[in-house]
């Protein structure tokens, strides 16, 4: 029992119902995933491939999403480069060493995945192993900016002040640091292709900070680095971009097989923009999952409508999960769009 429809929609090809996975499906919402959380911290459990491994499992066995992603993070990368990275008890990702001047970012060493990250070529090899074609596998990175906000502000960020400050007053700096960043963007996700990731996602979480001039200028060529790298790698390449509905066009540009959407925009307004030679993702508020469940099935149905079963719809939410999100409302809406959706 293969189910590819997860890849024939990236590919644009009829399938029998639109299929779903959720961004940041695999975490803490699940009393399962809590159970061996518990146990361990984040960074281990990313480093040991048998817990990545089960993790990632999860929410398939449990949601029946047609799509499984790696339990891994966009932050892993940085330690090869240089970066101390650590998880903070309730505070997200921090870096002792931020990123600020050209020789910070002379310093970043630009090494192979298989070097720095051995452990998630490990994972991928598993997984394609124990879900033995179940449903396809996605790998996926951060983006060259959400890299680099991480990399300059020491952590997330509100306003992006180091980061605008660097794009502003030293440009040079900034140019050289995108241009290392999605070097080794490009080698991570190349290495996740080769240990067998079916797909790759390149998250942009954080670059709807940036006025639509300035993300052309200090940001697409850099982006599209990556995603022209990964053009002869046989496998579909999703771009997802954060809060740019503002800029659809030139995150379509960058590239990608598939354009995530987020929820601030409606899904056939931005499929009109960007095109209907490529394929969609998305596009629920993840909060609509706090509602009841009457409420998930009729916002399913009218993001259904609005993909008027044109081949190249993967449905999906707008940005990741919230941790607080009750179990049986994720259910619901798998089994909504799948129902829904039937062709
Ligand atoms: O989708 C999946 O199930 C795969 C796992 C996944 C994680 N992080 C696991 C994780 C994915 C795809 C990511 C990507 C990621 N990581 C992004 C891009 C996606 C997005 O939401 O925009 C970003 C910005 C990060 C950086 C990051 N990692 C932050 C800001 C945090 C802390 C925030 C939080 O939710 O607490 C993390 C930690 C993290 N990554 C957790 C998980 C399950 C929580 C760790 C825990 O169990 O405490």
């Amino acid at each position: 029992m293969f189910n590819d429809r997860f890849l024939k929609a990236c590919r644009r090809e009829e399938v029998d119902y639109t299929p779903v996975w959720l961004m940041r499906q695999a975490g803490r919402y699940m009393p399962e995933y809590m159970e061996i959380r518990n146990k361990s911290d984040f960074l281990t459990m990313c480093k040991t491939p048998e817990i990545a491994c089960e993790v990632t499992l999860q929410p398939v066995n449990r949601l029946g999403v047609d799509a499984a992603i790696l339990f891994a993070d966009i932050l892993l990368p940085l330690d090869g480069m240089g970066i101390n990275l650590a998880f903070a008890k309730n505070e997200g990702p921090v870096i002792s060493n931020p990123v600020r001047t050209a020789k910070d970012v002379e310093n970043i060493r630009v090494i192979d995945a298989e070097e720095a990250t051995p452990y998630v070529m490990e994972a991928i090899k598993l997984l394609r192993k124990e879900l033995e074609g179940r449903v396809p596998l996605i790998g996926f990175s951060g983006a060259p900016f959400t890299i680099a906000s991480y990399i300059i502000e020491g952590g997330g960020s509100k306003e992006y002040k180091n980061c605008k400050t660097m794009m502003f007053r030293a440009p040079e700096v900034w140019h050289s640091l995108m241009e290392k960043i999605s070097e080794v963007l490009l080698r991570y996700l190349k290495a996740q292709i080769k240990a067998g990731a079916q797909a790759v996602q390149m998250f942009d979480s954080w670059v709807g900070a940036l006025a639509p001039v300035d993300y052309a200028t200090y940001v697409l060529p850099y982006s599209k680095y990556v995603l022209d790298g990964l053009k002869d790698e046989g496998v579909p390449v999703i771009h997802f971009a954060n809060n740019a509905s503002s800029m659809l066009e030139l995150v379509a540009e960058a590239g990608g097989d598939v354009i995530g959407l987020d929820w601030r925009i409606n899904l056939d307004v931005a499929w009109k923009r960007i095109g209907y030679d490529r394929a969609v993702q998305g596009n629920l508020d993840p909060f609509t999952l706090f509602g009841t469940p009457k409420v998930i099935e009729e916002k399913v149905k009218r993001i259904l409508a609005m993909a008027e079963n044109r081949p190249g719809h993967i449905f999906n939410l707008g940005h990741g999960i919230n941790k607080e999100t009750p179990v049986e409302n994720v259910i619901a809406l798998v089994e909504a769009v799948h129902k829904y959706s039937r062709r």
